[in-house]
């Protein structure tokens, strides 16, 4: 049986890795196999690139360059772990995957759309997520958590007219799609978000 794809979206600090370690622990105990990964990364090459891409000292990176090393992250990570995985009839749980290419490579840095839908279609091969959870906050809270965490990355020290663009880009993609996503406010607590992802996985996945 085929599994499920579950990515996880929303700018910088507004809870994605908090929550989807709580739903993989919750899905585990439900007797779910899952697989956790990120993007960018998940194999041993995304890896290396995620450290290209983030490092704050690639000031230099052309809009153009930044969006090929995620793609080519993402092409690796469907081909080797995203596939193999959802083949297997396992859960895949994945922080950031092609919306955060729309979100920050076309509505923040301005990328044509058509180009970076193009790539991502290429480097996805034909396999969309089953569900998108959007976390939306206001770039001010988001990163006021995200610099808790120390020296900020390359995309944490844009300025807030970019997490702004980053914030309305994923509604947009919502909007078109309300199918295979779900917007939650990012501001209730961690407990109050973790029972409204549940609650909506639960109808989109039939969990027991
Ligand atoms: N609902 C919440 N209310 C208050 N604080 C939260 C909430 N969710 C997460 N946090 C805290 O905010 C910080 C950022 O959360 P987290 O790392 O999960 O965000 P993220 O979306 O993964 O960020 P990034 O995109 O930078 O990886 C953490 O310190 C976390 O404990
Ligand atoms: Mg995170």
């Amino acid at each position: 049986m085929r599994g499920k794809f579950i990515t996880f979206e929303g700018i910088e600090g507004c809870g994605k890795t908090t929550q989807i370690k709580l739903l993989d622990e919750y899905l585990r105990k439900k007797g779910f196999e899952t697989v956790l990964s990120r993007e960018p990364g998940g194999t041993k090459i995304g890896d290396k690139i995620r450290a290209i891409l983030l490092d704050p000292e690639h000031k230099e990176m052309t809009p153009l360059a930044e969006l090929f090393l995620y793609e080519a992250s993402r092409a690796q990570h469907v081909n080797e772990l995203i596939n193999p995985a959802v083949e297997s009839g396992k859960v895949i749980l994945c922080d950031r995957f092609a919306d955060s290419s729309a979100a920050y490579q076309s509505a923040a840095r301005l990328l044509p759309k058509d180009l970076v839908d193009e790539l991502n279609n290429i480097a996805i091969a034909g396999i969309k997520p089953d569900l998108t959870v959007i976390l939306d906050i206001n770039p001010e809270e988001g990163l006021k958590r995200a610099h808790v965490r120390g020296k900020p990355d390359r995309f944490e020290q844009e300025k807030m007219d970019f997490h702004e663009r980053v914030r309305n880009g994923y509604l947009a993609l919502a909007k078109k799609e309300p199918k295979r996503f779900i917007v939650i406010n990012g501001r209730k607590t961690v407990e109050e978000i973790h029972k409204e992802i549940i609650s909506c996985i639960s109808s989109a996945i039939s969990l027991k």
